[in-house]
């Protein structure tokens, strides 16, 4: 009697063991595949914007490209999002649209701990982080992927001696309190921001 309770209790132990190891398996695939799917959005973000910026610029110079970065770049956004189901956003340390673009907590973390990696090696077209957070609503899935300051960028975001008059005049006029100049080609620019409710 007392024999078999013992197997009993030990198969108990090991059906509980199994099944938080098969969990623990489930969850993590789930991870994945959400930083899968947030990263195949990231990427497609940057590839769109980045390639609309260079084709404006080519066509119609810095002036009339800045419609790209200020009404291009939230549309894409905003259709990814409705297509994915996740709210992706643009978001950044330094920003001109504080409106639209300031990092809240957890990013800031992440952008400074890009900067980290960055500079200890790490090549910028790599550098994403994820995380399934407790928020006061509920989880939430969370996944940034960095934003590198490419060439064409500088028209805009590169030190202030090089931007044209026009450009110069436009962002006084426009962004008071513009704190997103002075990049160097390679550095973070800022990060695409993936977040879901779970
Ligand atoms: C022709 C000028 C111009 C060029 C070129 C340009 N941007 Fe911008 N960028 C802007 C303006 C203007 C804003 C502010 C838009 C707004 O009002 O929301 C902005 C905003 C941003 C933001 C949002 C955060 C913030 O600072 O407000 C990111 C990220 C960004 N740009 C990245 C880039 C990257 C990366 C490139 C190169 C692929 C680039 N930009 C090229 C003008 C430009």
């Amino acid at each position: 009697m007392k024999m078999r309770s013992v197997r009993r209790t030990a198969a108990v132990t090991v059906l509980a063991a199994l099944i938080a190891v098969s969990g623990r398996v489930a969850a993590e695939d789930d991870l994945r595949h959400m930083v899968d799917d947030a990263r195949k959005a990231a990427v497609q973000i940057l590839t769109q914007i980045r390639g609309e910026v260079t084709k404006e610029l080519e066509r119609s110079g810095p002036l009339r490209a800045m419609v790209v970065c200020k009404y291009s770049a939230p549309e894409i956004t905003s259709t990814i999002s409705r297509q994915t189901g996740m709210r992706v956003t643009r978001v950044a340390l330094r920003v001109r649209n504080r409106a639209l673009g300031e990092a809240d907590p957890w990013e800031q973390q992440a952008l400074l701990d890009f900067e980290k990696r960055l500079a200890k090696g790490e090549t910028i077209d790599t550098l994403e982080a994820s995380e399934i957070v407790n928020e006061p609503a509920g989880r939430v899935f969370r996944y940034v992927k960095a934003i590198p300051m490419g060439q064409p960028c500088m028209n805009c975001h590169g030190p202030v001696s090089g931007l044209s008059e026009a450009v110069k005049a436009q962002l006084v006029n426009e962004y008071p309190f513009d704190r997103a100049v002075d990049f160097q080609v390679g550095q973070v620019r800022g990060a695409v921001s993936v977040k879901k409710s779970l």
